[in-house]
């Protein structure tokens, strides 16, 4: 994305496969400990991984937004992991702790919470709903209260349960205005959150149609993984289109 490759390419070496996740690679940077180098594939998968399928370039797709969404974020002040992105499908990021929670904001419901108390998918909320789940694989992220989240010691206080929450609803409001700026609205998403050396919180993980619900603002079509988990169809149509509409609002302003 406008950066000088050969010259990124030299700078950074890629050393030894960290972790392998459902929709990244992880690596160490041979020369840097403090930086890691984060491989999107191209695979795609719902449901706890009960579901897969997959489509050619969806690694470098997600790779972009996320790198240009976090752009547009750090020119809002968000602190992120983000450092460069490199070859097409990597992007070099500070290496952090990532604390296993979820978190997800609500701008209107879907998904689970919708089906949990029997509400209509779509239903507006009068102010956006923050939830946390706890990120674990064998149990299935369950959804996890506050109390319970100090139980498990995901995190060390009530202090620092406030700050994630009050971060990501400062995240929601920029997303959702980069959204509604190329006639998405951004229904829901889920960020993480890592702490860097210095024990500080800081936006972590992928932004991508992945992780958020988007809806066109005209016509409520779905323009995200509800089309793959769902069955609707042109997965990879849509999630282009998200990225082709972002590209030529905010790459300019975002480099
Ligand atoms: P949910 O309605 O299934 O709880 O999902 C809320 C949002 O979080 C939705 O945009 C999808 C995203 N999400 C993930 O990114 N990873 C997950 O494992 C889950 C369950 C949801
Ligand atoms: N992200 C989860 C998975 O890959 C759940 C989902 O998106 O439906 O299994």
């Amino acid at each position: 994305m406008g950066t000088n490759t050969d010259e990124l390419n030299n700078k950074y070496s890629r050393g030894n496969l960290l972790y392998e996740g459902k929709a990244k690679k992880i690596f160490n940077l041979k020369n840097r400990n403090d930086l890691v180098w984060v491989e999107y594939k191209d695979s795609l998968t719902a449901f706890n991984a009960q579901k897969r399928g997959s489509f050619l370039g969806k690694g470098a797709l997600n790779r972009n937004l996320t790198a240009l969404i976090y752009k547009y974020l750090g020119l809002k002040q968000i602190k992120h992991h983000l450092i460069a992105s490199i070859e097409s499908e990597s992007l070099i990021c500070h290496r952090v702790k990532i604390i296993p929670l979820e978190v997800v904001v609500r701008n209107r419901l879907a998904g689970s919470t919708a089906k949990k108390f029997k509400l209509n998918e779509g239903a507006p909320l009068k102010k956006p709903l923050v939830e946390f789940f706890y990120k674990s694989d064998e149990l299935e992220d369950p959804f996890v209260s506050d109390d319970q989240a100090l139980m498990l010691q995901i995190v060390e206080t009530q202090e620092q349960l406030e700050l994630i929450k009050a971060k990501a609803l400062e995240v929601n409001k920029h997303l959702r205005d980069m959204f509604a700026a190329v006639g998405i609205e951004l229904i829901d998403f889920k960020i993480e959150y890592g702490k860097n050396s210095q024990g500080e919180l800081i936006l972590a993980d992928e932004i991508t149609p992945d992780c958020c619900r988007l809806w066109d603002f005209k016509t409520g079509e779905k323009l995200d993984k509800d089309r793959f988990r769902r069955d609707l169809g042109n997965v990879e149509e849509k999630y282009l289109e998200v990225w082709n509409r972002l590209k030529d609002r905010w790459e300019k302003e975002s480099i």
